[in-house]
């Protein structure tokens, strides 16, 4: 089901009794994130908040503040109008089990025939909610297209304080940010040789009124494109978007390969195509019915500037790095636009959901890599992708570690540090199981393999930024081929009848 704006959906979850309002003001600096923190470490990853009066050095903020929104369970099956997000993987499962894929490129190419057949590829519409309110900075980045540089149109709101990067309410996060930082921002670029489009998540430091920093890691489609412009010295469009249907927040953070369209994959969730507008000063387009609209460019003629430092999802500070400077041409949004925001820090946070969510979604296309796989956890504590739990159902030696260099070639998977294989009948989920499968199945020098590869650009542990180590380790029940000369002890289990003639003599109390 499709939310028509981020309002929408706030609506929806304080039905649903899944959000708290914040009348009072409270402060953009830190504040916000001691209230969202304690929501984010209670269980089950607390209620959502509305902060609706957020200042902004003092001044209320002319745009409430909403954030942990998808931070649960339910609230992240709710983003894609689901009841579960098992539910929405078991839909895509079964549209691959129709042909299956040999690969997960195929498997979303697919998906894009499928979703073609559904009348559900994005569609240009002339205007959008996201332009009741036009403000434009500059003349046009292209002299291609004859965009006029309209006047602000901010007057007509009625709007005592035009909204700016200054005036909305952008966090300071943690004592010793660098800055402002945006932090759900959806990033709109394209491929300049093939005009692909992505949409990734990569925060914004504000430098000012009129700049930001773009924080695409090294390894990520956004910073590809951007190298391309660098290589031919044009300056590169760039727009972000806030808001709208939260399933477009979450496809940008999915880890899709490079090339296939967010927008495809959010018309598939959302059950309708996505509505576009063309940006008033370059030629990308965005949501209709996002709730705010930053229109710009990267200069490749322009030096990188620090970014950071920031209080970044590891849960330690990522230092200062350089990055580009994205320089804003226009600010576009709704008149009574919510501004989406979360944290990331010391495990667990909202992420966690949104990370989950991609990796049981995508877990039927990796199984259709790996047959033998039986399910998947990226636990809480290994922040996204530093640790990895993997089931498989074994039938010969050494295919655990067939499953490990497999993940590790898997996008961004690359970044994950340690994977534990265990059998198919461990609860992944269960890390108390897992641990003690780990403790109990394995001879260390044995069972694990070292090996090297690309790290995230964000782990203060690797010598060198980018790369670094990995280990892998092998839980299951060795087989003979595997050096294992003893017989395997059988694992302590209660008869069936037992443990129900129990149960009923307990439920008879
Ligand atoms: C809240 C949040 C913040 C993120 N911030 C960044 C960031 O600043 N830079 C980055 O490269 N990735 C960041 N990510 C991860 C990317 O969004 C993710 O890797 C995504 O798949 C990238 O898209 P791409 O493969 O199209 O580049 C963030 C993810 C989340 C959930």
């Amino acid at each position: 089901m499709a939310f028509n704006s981020f309002r929408d959906f706030v609506e929806r979850l304080a039905a649903a009794g899944e959000l708290e309002r914040i009348s009072k003001p409270v402060a953009t600096e830190l504040e916000i994130t001691e209230l969202a923190d304690r929501q984010m470490k209670s269980a089950g990853g607390g209620k959502a908040l509305l902060i609706e009066k957020p200042t902004v050095n003092g001044q209320v903020s002319p745009f409430p503040l909403a954030i942990n929104t998808m931070g649960s369970a339910k609230r992240m099956a709710m983003s894609l109008g689901a009841d579960s997000i098992e539910s929405v993987a078991a839909e895509l499962g079964s549209l691959l089990k129709a042909r299956p894929p040999t690969g997960m490129r195929e498997a979303l190419k697919l998906l894009g025939t499928a979703l073609e057949l559904r009348h559900a590829r994005p569609r240009v519409v002339k205007t959008g909610p996201c332009k009741e309110v036009i403000h434009n900075f500059e003349a046009p980045v292209t002299g291609t297209q004859a965009w006029a540089a309209a006047p602000s149109t901010e007057t007509a709101t009625g709007m005592a304080n035009p909204a700016t990067l200054l005036n909305l309410p952008i966090q300071k996060c943690w004592p010793m940010d660098g800055g402002r930082f945006l932090t759900l921002p959806c990033v709109v670029t394209k491929d300049p040789d093939t005009g692909e489009r992505n949409i990734g998540m990569y925060r914004m430091q504000v430098y000012d009124e009129r700049t930001t920093g773009m924080h695409w890691q090294l390894q990520k489609v956004g910073a590809r494109h951007g190298r391309r412009y660098y290589e031919t010295g044009k300056r590169m469009p760039v727009a972000v978007f806030l808001g709208g249907d939260p399933a477009f927040t979450f496809c940008a953070t999915a880890p899709l390969p490079d090339g296939l369209d967010e927008f495809l994959l959010a018309g598939y969730l959302r059950k309708a195509s996505v509505e576009l507008v063309k940006c008033e000063t370059n030629e990308l387009e965005v949501p209709a019915n996002a709730d705010f609209v930053i229109e710009g460019y990267v200069d490749p003629k322009e030096p990188l500037r620090d970014e950071g430092p920031f209080g970044d999802h590891t849960g330690y500070y990522t230092l200062p790095e350089p990055y580009p400077v994205f320089h804003i041409t226009a600010l576009t949004h709704r008149r009574e636009a919510i501004y989406p925001a979360t944290i990331v820090g010391a495990p667990p946070m909202e992420d966690f959901y949104i990370g989950s969510a991609s990796v049981k979604l995508f877990l039927p296309i990796f199984k259709m890599n790996f047959p033998e796989l039986v399910d998947l956890a990226l636990p809480a504590e290994g922040v996204f992708h530093n640790l990895v739990f993997a089931s498989i159902k074994k039938s010969y030696p050494m295919q655990a570690f067939k499953i490990m260099h497999g993940l590790w070639g898997m996008g961004q998977m690359m970044f994950t540090k340690y994977i534990v294989v265990v059998d198919e009948d461990v609860d992944v989920h269960n890390t108390r199981e897992v641990l003690f499968r780990l403790c109990a199945n394995t001879d260390p020098q044995r069972d694990s393999i070292f090996t090297k590869g690309p790290a995230d650009v964000l782990d203060h542990a690797t010598s060198e930024i980018g790369m670094g180590t990995k280990l892998g380790i092998d839980a299951t029940r060795k087989l003979p081929g595997e050096g294992f000369k003893r017989r395997w002890p059988p694992l302590i289990k209660m008869d069936a009848a037992v443990k129900e003639k129990i149960e009923q003599i307990l439920q008879a109390k």
